[in-house]
């Protein structure tokens, strides 16, 4: 039973009974509509709707969305809810999202526990509202609010649902509270669809227009649920909640929401593999090498998870240095509330810097986070294994050297694992963990519960030069500069990306992280670079100009001032300049053709990463592309994209780049395997 009953006097308790999150499935909206008749049978005073394992609901089964909707649809059991003559209030505990909190819409009385929040996230899973959010929301908070709710999928504290006027009251047990309600006052309130709506503001409604374009571009469902919250202030009830369902039944089916939902359960399917079955160890504290921005960043996301941490540095002027960068994110923590002060009290509690390894003696885990060079991490290898516990775990946050070397140094080399973060560790929720040739399963195990500890995503990825994420990226760079040198200019790139749904395009990025770690990256892979493959130097001449980046004042853009970026002619010329070295007759790319070259390079890389074993599924690729570089989430990650064009589509294309430059665009065998067979590639 999805939906239980239970009757104590004249008061009726309805539970949402599906576990883990109590999603509204077939089940449950049946069961909902069977309760509404059972109450008004036994002509019972009040409902009191609550969910089971104290979470009301989490929303709609997004399950089903793949499939036809099937009767009961929850706006009918809703509205039947509404218009019963037995009063409904909703006791709200853990979370209402959702479709769950179109329940609670539906109530005459909505009840929270202090720490429960209510909210709607539908855009996020690229649909909107589709059992009354839209359309009786509005009637509660007001036009403002429910845009903001709605369109920004945020869900809300009690105590700001309480202050909007969403719900009535708050207490410990919204059970009781719900028991003691005068009846005669519950029967004196109004059903929230015959509250009036708010007037229509057309410069509420611009704003939140101009402010969805400006923050979630290229995204459909939040425009569109704006269009239909303006609707339904001109509409009776039962034609505004029409006009919700079929924009609702639209959107459901569409690529964004698809593509929305692929990331969604691709992101809860992140775990630890199957065939892995050895425990993990315990962790309790752990040491870091290297207090840097990595190093502070990586220390703050494990302070954050409850684990002891201690930074090791060279000299006293490092350890000055790390515990600065931590003392500063835990302070901007505090005050964009994140943590409250006894929270970054006590983080600050488990926190300690040193020179002296020995301080470190009982970790068991260290987490190296220096310099990129081979020799400087064999010397730190070597010195963690002197000092920590002959079993403890030796960890590496290499973005791109080769783990089994690393670990080689060791006496065990089953102890070492990859632990890749990104910058900044404490925010970027991608990990990958990069299994060494001899990494034991438990080590394995360990970096997949550490993952989960700090709500982290965990892909696991094995052995290359910047196993996943960074092969595609160089791969993207690499495409960018060759399209760069052949006819644009990095802010036509740049923009042309962005329109694809990055936040931000290849230059402007680099400009950020700075220009001479990938510089320093190329001089290392001087030596094994494939000599046929065609080289673009304009990256180096920009280094050897001193741009290298933002922290110069100038790098792909200039920052006069240290502010807004301007593009920078002298940049342009670079390009021309290099073209006419090579002897390159330049010709002018449309945004199409330079999104056309840069996402097949990194969809061809893709492949290959697929191919070599180096990464262990497509979804793999998505996740690492959408969490760890910015691929818009709602086209589903890069593979999520490479399926919609096809395979066939996909080679067609490539070979015809391929007559330009045959090394660049050699085919990934993977990708031909899944043309010639009409499969998904890697699925
Ligand atoms: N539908 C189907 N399954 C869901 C689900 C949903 N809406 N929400 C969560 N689940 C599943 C997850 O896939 C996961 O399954 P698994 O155990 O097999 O991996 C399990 O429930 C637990 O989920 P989490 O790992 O996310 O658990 P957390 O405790 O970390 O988070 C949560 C709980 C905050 C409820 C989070 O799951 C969440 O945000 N869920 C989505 C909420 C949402 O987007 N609701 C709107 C749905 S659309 C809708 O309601 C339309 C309506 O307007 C008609």
């Amino acid at each position: 039973m999805s939906v239980t009953t239970r009757r104590e006097d004249n008061v009726g308790y309805v539970e949402i009974d599906n576990a883990p999150v109590n999603a509204i499935g077939l089940s449950v909206r049946q069961g909902l509509l069977d309760a509404v008749r059972w109450a008004e049978r036994e002509a019972l005073d009040r409902v009191i709707v609550s969910g089971k394992g104290g979470m009301f609901a989490a929303g709609a089964d997004a399950k089903e969305f793949d499939s036809a909707p099937v009767e009961p649809h929850l706006p009918d059991v809703l509205n039947q809810i509404e218009n019963s003559f037995v009063p409904w209030i909703a006791a709200i505990e853990g979370v209402a999202l959702g479709g769950g909190a179109e329940i609670a819409l539906a109530c005459r009385l909505r009840i929270m526990a202090p720490n429960a929040r209510i909210g709607f996230p539908e855009v996020t899973l690229g649909v909107i509202p589709g059992a009354g959010g839209t359309q009786r929301l509005p009637h509660l908070v007001g036009l403002t609010d429910a845009l903001n709710m709605i369109t920004s999928g945020k869900p809300m504290s009690a105590k700001a649902a309480l202050e909007k006027g969403l719900i009535q009251t708050i207490h410990d047990e919204p059970n009781y509270a719900a028991f003691m309600v005068n009846t005669e006052e519950l029967g004196c309130i109004v059903p929230t669809s015959d509250l009036p709506s708010p007037p229509v503001d057309q410069d509420v409604l611009n704003t939140a227009r101009h402010h969805v374009n400006a923050k979630s571009a290229g995204q459909i469902a939040p425009l569109r649920a704006i269009d239909v919250i303006e609707a339904g202030l001109n509409l009776p009830i039962q034609e505004g909640l029409a006009v919700e369902r079929k924009a609702f039944l639209e959107l459901r089916s569409s690529d964004q929401a698809k593509a929305l939902r692929h990331i969604f359960f691709a992101e809860r399917a992140a775990k630890l593999p199957n065939d892995i079955t050895a425990p993990p160890i315990t962790l309790e504290h752990v040491a870091i090498v290297g207090g840097g921005t990595m190093g502070s960043g990586i220390a703050y996301a494990l302070l954050n998870a409850g684990f002891r941490v201690t930074i090791l540095e060279n000299d006293a002027e490092g350890v000055e240095r790390a515990k600065e960068n931590v003392e500063t994110i835990v302070s901007a923590s505090l005050k964009r509330g994140l943590i409250s002060e006894q929270e970054a009290s006590d983080r600050k509690d488990r926190f300690s810097a040193t020179t002296d390894y020995d301080q470190a003696s009982d970790a068991t885990l260290a987490i190296e986070a220096a310099f990129e060079s081979m020799d400087v991490k064999r010397k730190i290898f070597l010195t963690l294994e002197k000092h920590l516990p002959a079993d403890a775990i030796i960890a590496s946050n290499t973005s791109y050297l080769d783990i089994n070397e690393l670990a080689s140094v060791l006496q065990e080399p089953l102890r070492v694992i990859g632990l890749h973060f990104f910058a900044p560790a404490h925010i970027m929720k991608l990990l990958e963990i990069v299994r060494g040739d001899k990494t034991s399963d438990t080590v394995i195990a360990t970096a997949f519960a550490l993952a989960k500890r700090c709500r982290k995503i965990p892909v696991m990825v094995g052995v290359c030069d910047g196993f996943v994420g960074n092969r595609i990226l160089a791969r993207y760079r690499e495409a960018a500069d060759t399209v760069f040198m052949d006819g644009s200019t990095p802010w036509e790139i740049d923009e042309a990306m962005v329109e694809f749904g990055y936040a931000m395009g290849p230059y402007a990025v680099q400009d950020l992280s700075g220009l001479d770690i990938a510089h320093a990256n190329r001089r290392r892979q001087d030596a094994t670079r494939d000599p046929a493959r065609r080289y673009i130097p304009i990256a180096d001449r920009m280094v050897e100009l001193g741009k290298l980046g933002r922290k110069t004042g100038a790098g792909w853009y200039r920052y006069p001032g240290g502010e807004g970026r301007v593009d920078d002619p002298i940049v342009a010329d670079l390009g021309i300049e290099e073209a006419h070295f090579a002897g390159i007759e330049r010709v002018e790319y449309s945004a199409d053709e330079i999104r056309q070259r840069l996402l097949l390079a990194m969809i061809n890389e893709a492949a290959d990463l697929l191919h070599e074993g180096i990464a262990q599924s497509a979804t793999d690729i998505d996740l690492v592309t959408v969490f760890g570089y910015g691929f818009p989430r709602w086209r589903g990650g890069l593979m999520h994209y490479a399926d919609t064009l096809g395979a066939a589509e996909i080679v067609k294309q490539i070979q015809q780049l391929a007559k330009e430059d045959p090394v660049a665009w050699k085919i990934s065998p993977l990708l031909k395997q899944c043309a010639d067979n009409g499969t998904r590639i890697g699925r």
